[in-house]
């Protein structure tokens, strides 16, 4: 999926660091490619070298750029999923506003169903992961957690300060697509106030498995987590350009 010019590369590490799947790693100071280990082909290695010494197979000939003075388009390309967080969490206030702003998010009916829920500190946050990693470890539930967790790297939230769940009744109107709309809101918000974000899938498929874990979230009987997203200043995981995306995959009907 990508190549990486030696001659270029100075070996700051960055790629390592933006890469979520372990695929690259540093030797004698060069990244290389990691043998065994899946591309997920999200470019964040590329996006994210200062030295454009990454080059991705699968580029396309032309890359989508935001129009000019468009923040929204640049706001919209420029996002990306951060695995790495300073300790601290974002400031209450900055969290509370994108939430309340998402309230504005389309609702069916504008029943709103959705309820949130905030893990908020890293001592909280590393709480729950501690629970739900020790309910991997004793069911099977998405093993891979703790194999990657073992080689270093917790995926389930990234070691966030901060992490927003959304949950909702089963039989609300719209139980998962209401949410999901606000939380990518509450995203878009965030990023633009500068804090990082990353949706947390794992969190959901492990609290879809385990009342314990719903519970300990105030996740009342008759309902489930639809959405999580880790929240946090990025630690050294600046991108410093779009990766290349495939072009939307569209019947028209005329
Ligand atoms: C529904 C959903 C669940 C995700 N779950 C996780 C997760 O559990 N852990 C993680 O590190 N990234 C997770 N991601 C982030 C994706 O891997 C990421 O969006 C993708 O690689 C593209 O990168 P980008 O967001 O920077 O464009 C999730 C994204 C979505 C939309």
């Amino acid at each position: 999926m990508i190549s990486i010019d030696r001659a270029s590369c100075v070996g700051c590490g960055l790629c390592v660091r933006g890469c979520s799947m372990g695929y690259l790693r540093l030797n004698e100071g060069h990244a290389e490619i990691r043998e065994r280990r899946r591309c997920i082909a999200c470019g964040h290695c590329a996006a994210i070298c200062p030295k454009r010494a990454v080059t991705l197979r699968y580029e396309r000939e032309e890359d989508f750029t935001p129009a000019p003075e468009n923040e929204l388009e640049r706001l919209l390309l420029m996002r990306r999923s951060v695995r790495h967080f300073k300790p601290e969490p974002p400031p209450r206030a900055v969290i509370e506003r994108a939430l309340n702003l998402a309230e504005y998010a389309p609702s069916g009916k504008n029943y709103h169903a959705h309820r949130w829920t905030v893990l908020y500190g890293l001592e909280r946050a590393n709480e729950m992961v501690e629970r739900a990693l020790d309910f991997c470890a004793r069911t099977g539930e998405a093993r891979e957690l703790l194999k990657i967790k073992a080689a270093g790297t917790n995926l389930l939230t990234c070691d966030a300060p901060c992490v927003i769940i959304a949950w909702s009744p089963d039989d609300a109107l719209n139980p998962v697509v209401d949410p999901v709309v606000a939380m990518e809101q509450v995203e878009l918000m965030l990023n633009q106030a500068g804090v990082s974000t990353c949706w947390g899938g794992y969190l959901r498929q492990v609290s879809d498995a385990d009342p314990e874990l719903r519970a300990y979230l105030g996740i009342p009987e008759g309902c489930h987590l639809r959405c999580a997203l880790m929240a946090g200043y990025a630690d050294r995981e600046k991108y410093v350009r779009i990766p290349p995306r495939t072009p939307a995959k569209v019947n028209w009907m005329e």
